[in-house]
C-alpha cells in the first residue's frame, strides 16, 4: 500500500507521528507537507493528497488539520474520494469496514499524537468488509458518477 499525508500548520505534530508510524509498519509513503508552522491554506494541502488518491498514484491518503474538518470537505469534493474525519478507533476500523473510506482526516487541537496513532493503525491495517455496505458505498458512487 502507498499513502499520501500532509497537514496544515495546525497538524504538523501528528503529522510527524503518523509518519514515524507507517514507517515502522514500511508502508511506502509521500509527504506533502506542509513545511512551515506559519499559516497556511487546508485546501492546498487536502486537494493534491485527494487527487493522488482519486487517480490512484496511490491507495490512501491521510490528512491533519487543527480540526480535521477543512482537510475532509475538502478531500471529499475530488470525484472517487471518500475521506472520513474520525477521533476514535472505533470510527477508524467501522469507517473501514463499512464506508471502504481512502482518506482518513484527523484533528491536532482535538486528539493527541498517541490517539492518532492509534487510530491511523487501525484504519491503514482494517479491510472493507463488502456485502451490504459495498450495495451501499456503489449507492454512492453512482450519485457521483451521474451528478455534476
Ligand atoms: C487553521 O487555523 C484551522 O482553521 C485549520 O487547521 C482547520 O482546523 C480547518 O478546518
Amino acid at each position: 500500500m502507498k499513502v499520501a499525508i500532509a497537514s496544515d500548520h495546525g497538524g504538523i505534530i501528528i503529522r510527524k507521528e503518523i509518519i514515524s508510524l507507517m514507517e515502522d509498519m514500511n508502508i511506502d509513503y509521500i509527504d506533502l507537507g506542509c513545511e512551515c508552522d506559519t499559516s497556511v491554506d487546508y485546501p492546498d494541502y487536502a486537494i493534491p493528497v485527494a487527487e493522488k488518491v482519486a487517480n490512484g498514484e496511490v491507495e490512501r491518503g491521510i490528512l491533519i488539520c487543527g480540526t480535521g474538518i477543512g482537510m475532509s470537505i475538502a478531500a471529499n469534493k475530488v470525484k472517487g474520494v471518500r475521506c472520513a474525519l474520525v477521533h476514535d478507533t472505533f470510527s477508524a476500523r467501522a469507517t473501514r469496514e463499512h464506508n471502504d473510506t481512502n482518506i482518513l482526516a484527523m484533528g491536532e487541537r482535538v486528539i493527541g499524537p498517541g490517539l492518532a496513532r492509534d487510530i491511523a493503525k487501525v484504519w491503514l491495517t482494517t479491510p472493507f468488509a463488502g456485502g451490504r455496505h459495498a450495495t451501499r458505498v456503489n449507492k454512492v458512487k453512482v450519485y457521483e458518477m451521474t451528478h455534476k
